[in-house]
C-alpha cells in the first residue's frame, strides 16, 4: 500500500498538472489566467517551466474532477489543495487564482501558492493563499525557486535572496537563475543550510522600501552565524526585483547589482546610523546591536575586518570594540 506521503505527492502532481492545463486549455484559464501573466510579461517557456496554473473560481472544480477520478478525499485534505466546509462539502483552497507549485531541492512539489488577480484584489482576498503546512510540507525548510537554482547557484558561486515568487520567475526570465525566495518570511536556519550547501555567498536583492529591510535585519545575523558573507543590495524606490528584472536585461540587471551591492554589516551601520542621528542613546543601541552581529561571526580574521572598519565609521575606540565583541561571545560559549 502506499504511505500518507506517497498518497499526498500523488495528489500533488495531480492539481500541479491539472492547474497547468487549466491554464492552458480551459476557456477561463485562457482569457483570465493566462490574460493576466501574459499582461504582467511572463514568457510562456518560463510559464511552463516553473509549472504555474489557474484554478478557476467554481470553488469546487478541482474537488469534482480528483473524485470523480478516484482521488481520496483524506489525501485532497491532507495536501490542502481542497478543504471540508463545516457541512462536509470539498471545497478548491485556490479558486480564483494563479498558482505557483513549490517543489524541494529534487523537484517534488509540496505545495502550491495562489495568487489572486489584479482586478479582484480591491480587500475582498488576501493576495497569496499557500498551502497549509503537512507531513510533506515544512514551510521553514523550503526555498522556493532552489530546484530551478541549484546549478546555476554552484556555478556561479553565489545565491540571490528575494522576497517573493514572481521576483524568482522574472529573474529567471532575465537570465539570472541563481535566485531563490523565502516567500515573504524571515529566513530559517534550515532555509539557510539549504544555501550553505551550494555556495558561501549570498546576495540579498530588498524591495526598495526601508520599513521592510529593517525588519529582516535580524534574520541576516543568522546567516553571519552561518559563516557566510552576505552583500546587500537595495532596489530603486518602488521597485522589487521583478518589476526592475523587467525593465533591464540579464547584463543590466546583473550591472545595477555590483554597482550598488555593499557589504551587509558596513549597510546595516549605515542605515542605522542615519536613523540614530546624534542621540547618544539611539548611538548606544545602534552600537550594541553591530556588536552583537560581528559578535556571531565564526572566524576571527573576519570579525577583526569588521571592527577595523566599524571603528572608523562609528568613531569608536577599536579595543573598546574588541572588548565588547569578546564579552558577547564569551556569554554566548
Ligand atoms: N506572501 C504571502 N502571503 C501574503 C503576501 C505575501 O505568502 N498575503 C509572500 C508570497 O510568497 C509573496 C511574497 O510574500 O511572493 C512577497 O510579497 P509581495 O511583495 O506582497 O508580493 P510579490 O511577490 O511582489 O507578488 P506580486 O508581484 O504578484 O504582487
Ligand atoms: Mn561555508
Ligand atoms: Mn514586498
Ligand atoms: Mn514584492
Ligand atoms: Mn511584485
Amino acid at each position: 500500500a502506499q504511505s500518507t506521503r506517497e498518497s499526498m505527492f500523488i495528489v500533488n502532481n495531480f492539481a500541479r498538472d491539472y492547474f497547468q492545463n487549466i491554464l492552458k486549455n480551459h476557456v477561463d484559464g485562457r482569457s483570465i489566467g493566462m490574460a493576466y501573466l501574459r499582461q504582467r510579461g511572463f514568457r510562456d517557456d518560463i510559464i511552463e517551466k516553473f509549472q504555474v496554473g489557474y484554478c478557476t473560481d467554481s470553488h469546487d472544480s478541482l474537488a469534482q474532477e480528483a473524485l470523480r477520478l478516484g482521488y481520496k478525499k483524506e489525501f485532497l485534505v491532507k495536501t490542502g489543495v481542497c478543504y471540508e466546509t463545516d457541512d462536509h462539502r470539498l471545497r478548491d483552497r485556490f479558486w480564483g487564482r494563479i498558482i505557483f507549485p513549490v517543489h524541494t531541492l529534487s523537484g517534488k512539489v509540496v505545495a502550491f501558492g495562489g495568487r489572486v488577480l489584479s482586478t479582484q484584489t480591491k480587500g475582498i482576498k488576501v493576495k497569496y493563499v499557500n498551502s497549509p503546512e503537512s507531513e510533506i510540507y515544512h514551510k521553514s525548510s523550503e526555498l522556493y525557486g532552489i530546484f530551478f537554482a541549484k546549478q546555476a547557484i554552484v556555478k556561479q558561486d553565489r545565491c540571490f535572496l528575494v522576497e517573493g515568487y514572481t521576483d524568482v520567475i522574472s529573474m529567471h526570465q532575465a537570465g539570472v537563475e541563481n535566485v531563490v525566495s523565502s516567500s515573504g518570511t524571515a529566513l530559517t536556519p534550515g532555509q539557510i543550510r539549504l544555501i550553505h550547501r551550494f555556495t558561501n555567498n549570498i546576495t540579498v536583492l530588498y524591495d526598495g522600501d526601508v520599513a521592510g529591510i529593517k525588519a529582516s535585519l535580524r534574520g541576516i545575523d543568522m546567516l553571519l552565524e552561518e559563516g557566510m558573507n552576505i552583500k546587500v543590495c537595495l532596489l530603486p524606490d518602488g521597485e522589487d526585483p521583478d518589476s526592475f528584472a523587467r525593465k533591464h536585461n540579464s547584463e543590466g540587471f546583473q550591472n545595477f547589482i555590483r554597482d550598488h551591492e555593499s557589504d551587509f554589516i558596513r549597510f546595516k551601520t549605515n542605515l542605522l546610523m542615519e536613523d540614530a542621528g546624534k542621540d547618544p542613546i539611539k548611538r548606544a543601541e545602534l552600537i550594541s546591536d553591530i556588536v552583537r552581529s560581528i559578535s556571531v561571526i565564526p572566524e576571527a580574521i573576519v570579525r577583526d575586518v569588521y571592527i577595523k572598519e566599524c571603528s572608523q565609521q562609528l568613531r569608536i575606540e577599536e579595543k573598546l570594540l574588541v572588548a565588547e565583541v569578546a564579552k558577547l561571545r564569551e556569554a554566548q560559549a
